[in-house]
């Protein structure tokens, strides 16, 4: 009744732009609980693979760059990552894991062994950003190093040796030793070890039977030398909907051996065409949005999956590669998956981190694909220069609810309409923090139509709010180097706030974060 009442009077509206008082409406009601999970931080982590420009030209140019950096880490890089707060930092793969030994990262760089990086480009990688420099970056950013192990071509010794190494204190074996003699006495905080990466394809092939049993034997060599913050094991997850690499390692796995399971899904329109970054058409959008919203049914079902096998939510789930994948951008090494970022990237980042937030009991981090220069990247550079990426900015936007509380929120949202399909226009979360203030994420994916929104606060108590809008005129639009700030947040006043009902209007392909204090 109500639904086909909205059609009536969008067809009698269509053709105009539809202000605060139009029919668009769509009431949201927060539910605070003080059980809610909280939002743990690590779902606004971070990727970096050596692949393409992420590692070289992307986060290290050497310290004889004339760029500005410390220890061969550009200082732009690290003051934009800085901004997002970034949480955890995913290395160094990626496909590129699986063939990576570790041992040829460290020591003077002149005698360090080179090799081809099979998967990206078949480029030279002369392993000069190892395991030194990785980790010293991630004290640069404030961030928590993620580990991803080589389980494809490499063996749990190479692992069991890489822990020590990293975290194993001083001068009481021999991987400390050889440490302090590459110039680190002190050990690392690497809490996050992956055991291998996509071992149902580029990480080794595998079947979920034969990699269970190998993670089995992975993870039974892993020891938690420093006896303050319990290593998180990550198996290798599964590839979006393959539901039943999930069933076979919740089954075979014991609960001793594992911490979480990873899960990987890109937003692509077809993995044979994916099409412009840059150059699409409303029906591309569309479906690139169908395949980002396609996370909630996909955590949904391994969640499903996950509770049957370990009710009390002891394993994680990390959506630990997700993102937007286009062709590349023309011109550039199709190897090196450099991608240009638009408004379309925004409305997949903003509606897909709403997804994680609102599942945060068992999601407990993600980490967008890739970080620099690669994919769904929140940074590009070119030389000296760098942009923030639209996807940079809702990554700034929504860095609020790290470590809040969720407040679940009520509502329909209403069908953004394509042809013959529908999606949802509206999606939204929402947190308390600390300190007591409340913040909303809000997302309209619709491409042509404006909504009004209705949240119902008189649950917090909310006396103050100001607020911020990403948007721009068209889909299509993104940063470039000679405007890189074509879009960036302004301020969002176009509210009203009146018995513990706040309304705005908020635009087409636009994402909006308000803040509430008591
Ligand atoms: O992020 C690019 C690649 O996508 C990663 O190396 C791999 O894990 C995935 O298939």
């Amino acid at each position: 009744m109500l639904q086909s009442s909205f059609r009536f009077l969008f067809i009698l509206f269509l053709g105009f732009s539809l202000p605060l008082f139009s029919q668009n409406k769509v009431m949201l009601t927060a539910v605070p609980a003080a059980d809610a999970p909280i939002v743990n931080k690590h779902i606004y982590g971070h990727f970096a693979e050596h692949l393409g420009r992420c590692i070289y030209g992307g986060f290290y140019v050497g310290d004889g760059s004339s760029i500005p950096n410390t220890k061969g880490v550009r200082n732009d890089v690290v003051a934009a990552l800085r901004e997002l707060k970034i949480p955890n930092l995913r290395w160094p793969g990626g496909c590129f894991a699986d063939t990576y030994h570790w041992q040829d990262g460290i020591g003077p760089k002149k005698e360090r062994p080179s090799m081809l990086n099979i998967w990206w480009g078949n480029v030279k990688e002369d392993n000069s950003f190892g395991t030194h420099e990785f980790l010293d970056m991630c004290e640069l950013l404030g961030t928590e190093p993620y580990l991803s192990a080589n389980v494809g071509s490499g063996t749990p010794q190479e692992m069991a040796d890489w822990i020590k190494y990293t975290t194993h204190p001083e001068g009481t074996s021999p991987m400390p030793e050889l440490r302090a003699k590459n110039g680190r006495k002190e050990p690392w905080k690497v809490k996050f070890w992956g055991v291998g990466n996509e071992a149902w394809g580029c990480g080794g092939n595998m079947t979920p039977e034969y990699y269970a049993n190998i993670y089995r034997q992975f993870s039974t060599f892993t020891t938690n030398w420093t006896n303050s913050d319990k290593l998180v094991r990550i198996a290798s997850g599964a590839s979006s909907n393959d539901y039943n690499w999930t069933e076979v390692l919740m089954k075979n796995v014991p609960p001793s051996l594992i911490e979480a399971i990873a899960l990987h899904h890109y937003s692509v329109i077809d993995w044979g065409n994916k099409g412009s970054a840059t150059g699409f058409s409303e029906d591309q959008y569309f479906t690139t949005m169908k395949r980002a919203l396609e996370m909630e049914e996909l955590i949904q079902r391994h969640v499903a999956i996950m509770d049957k096998y370990d009710p009390n939510k002891k394993v994680d789930l990390f959506v630990d590669e997700w993102g937007g994948w286009y062709d590349v951008e023309p011109g550039t090494n199709p190897g090196f998956l450099y991608q240009q970022n638009t408004m379309r990237d925004a409305m997949l980042a903003g509606a897909t981190l709403n997804i994680f937030n609102n599942h945060a009991d068992r999601v407990k981090m993600a980490n967008i694909a890739q970080a620099v220069n690669v994919l769904q990247a929140v940074i590009l550079t070119n030389e000296e220069k760098i942009i923030r990426t639209p996807t940079f900015h809702v990554m700034k936007m929504y860095a609020v609810h790290q470590d809040a509380r969720l407040v679940p929120l009520k509502f329909q949202s209403p069908d953004y309409l394509n042809k013959q399909d529908k999606l949802p226009a509206i999606s939204a979360s929402a947190s308390i923090d600390a300190t007591g203030n409340a913040h909303f994420s809000l997302v309209n994916i619709d491409a042509g139509k404006s909504y009004e929104l209705e949240l119902d606060l008189n649950a917090l108590g909310m006396k103050t709010f100001s607020g911020e809008i990403l948007a721009s005129a068209k889909l299509q639009d993104h940063n470039t180097f000679e405007q890189p700030d074509k879009i960036q947040p302004k301020a969002f006043k176009d509210f009203k706030y009146n018995k513990g009902k706040l309304t705005l209007a908020i635009p087409p392909f636009s994402v909006v974060v308000l803040e509430g204090r008591p």
